[in-house]
């Protein structure tokens, strides 16, 4: 049996040799958590927590953002491929990009013109999207250095990132800690635990960003990757992607994924501008215990993404926007379609709109969600 030591000498050594000579370390042939330097912002220290299931999967993870830089997962031919978005250094994350990876907060997705009441006062949140707040504004929780803490559990590697945004940080009203708490089981499962407590009423919204692509991103596009999502609804929105309000009925519209369909299937006759899914589905779990959300499959490599969550709901975008101006991990460049992103979370704009559920903290009350990503192979 597999013991989990924190931190294991041994792949650390053979870790940071493999960085150095530039290559892939095997994965760990045991469950783990290692601790690499990754660089320094706002003179606070950087560092990917590398947690190692002994199965293959391996999940990268750092206190900037408490972003998520690498995921290997196996093939069903158990070859290991990272199927996340992202970049080999720091810099890479510190120019402008799409979130990849981060934790978006304090409400992640868009709030119409960064406008809302509460408490009968007037708020008004930078615009950063268009006319409208978007993930938090400016400098929101995927651009400043959480505090870690290793907390694995028997043979569960684990680590918790705290972060404390103070009362009228990016114009949010009360001091708002969060803390998320990623762990990586033996039955490949990248759970992402969040627990938020605030000292004044506040919207909050927090999700993990990462952008998806199960063949590799370096193989091509997200458009034969078959999705499946556990929605009889969605959200329709306005041309700035705000919902209108509407609850509609995917069935007979290029937005159904009740049954597994590609990607590449219907996305031409979704509209917008760019074309493509940037949409918030309705989960039929409605929230509140955990409940399944989405299958992702991809053919190629026969890898399985199952979605897990206590949200009442999920942002499906298709990577609309990458262009092909930036360059990540092993020189890939990203353009768009090639990677997508599901996003559990509570409806965009719900702090303006009375009839989706509320995601308001309360003074003292203690806001919990949680997603598991499951990965596995047909
Ligand atoms: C939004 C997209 C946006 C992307 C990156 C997604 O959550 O729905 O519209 O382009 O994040 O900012």
């Amino acid at each position: 049996m597999p013991t989990m030591r924190t931190p294991l000498p041994m792949p650390a050594l053979l870790a940071a040799a493999g960085l150095l000579l530039g290559v892939v370390p095997a994965a760990p042939a045991e469950a783990g958590l290692t601790k690499l330097p990754f660089g320094t912002v706002d003179g606070k220290e950087v560092d990917l927590y590398v947690l190692t299931n002994g199965n293959g999967v391996v999940a990268k993870i750092m206190n900037y953002g408490a972003t998520i830089t690498e995921l290997d997962a196996p093939d069903r031919n158990g070859n290991l491929d990272d199927v996340v978005l992202g970049f080999d250094t720091l810099a890479g994350y510190l120019q402008k990009e799409p979130y990849f990876g981060a934790v978006v907060g304090r409400v992640g997705n868009r709030i119409a013109k960064g406008r809302f009441t509460l408490g009968g006062k007037a708020y008004q949140l930078a615009t950063n999207d268009g006319p409208n707040h978007l993930h938090g504004g400016n400098k929101g929780f995927d651009k400043v250095v959480w505090d870690a803490r290793v907390v694995s559990d028997g043979k569960v590697p684990a680590v918790e990132f705290t972060y404390l945004s103070r009362d009228g940080e990016e114009g949010y009203p009360g001091n708002c800690t969060v803390r998320v708490t990623y762990a990586l089981s033996g039955a490949n499962e990248l759970s992402l635990n969040y627990v938020v407590t605030t000292d004044k009423d506040t919207p909050v919204n927090v999700t993990n960003h990462s952008y998806f692509n199960l063949g590799g991103p370096e193989k091509g596009g997200i458009l034969g990757h078959v999705l499946q999502i556990d929605a009889e609804r969605y959200t329709p929105v306005d041309s700035t992607l705000i919902p209108t309000g509407e609850l509609r009925a995917v069935a007979g519209t290029p937005m159904d994924f009740r049954q597994p369909t590609r990607i590449g299937e219907h996305l031409r006759e979704v509209g917008g501008n760019p074309t493509g899914y940037d949409h918030n589905y309705v989960l039929n779990g409605g929230g509140g215990a955990l409940a399944p959300v989405a299958t992702v499959y991809e053919p190629n490599s026969g890898r399985v993404m199952d979605i897990a969550s206590t949200e009442p709901g999920v942002q499906f975008y298709s990577g609309n926007f990458l262009d092909g101006t930036l360059t990540g991990k092993k020189g890939v460049v990203y353009r768009q379609y090639g990677a997508l992103a599901l996003e559990t979370q509570h409806f965009p704009d719900s702090v303006n709109q009375p009839n989706f559920p509320s995601y308001v903290l309360k003074a003292g009350r203690t806001y919990t969600s949680e997603t598991v990503l499951k990965f596995s192979t047909r």
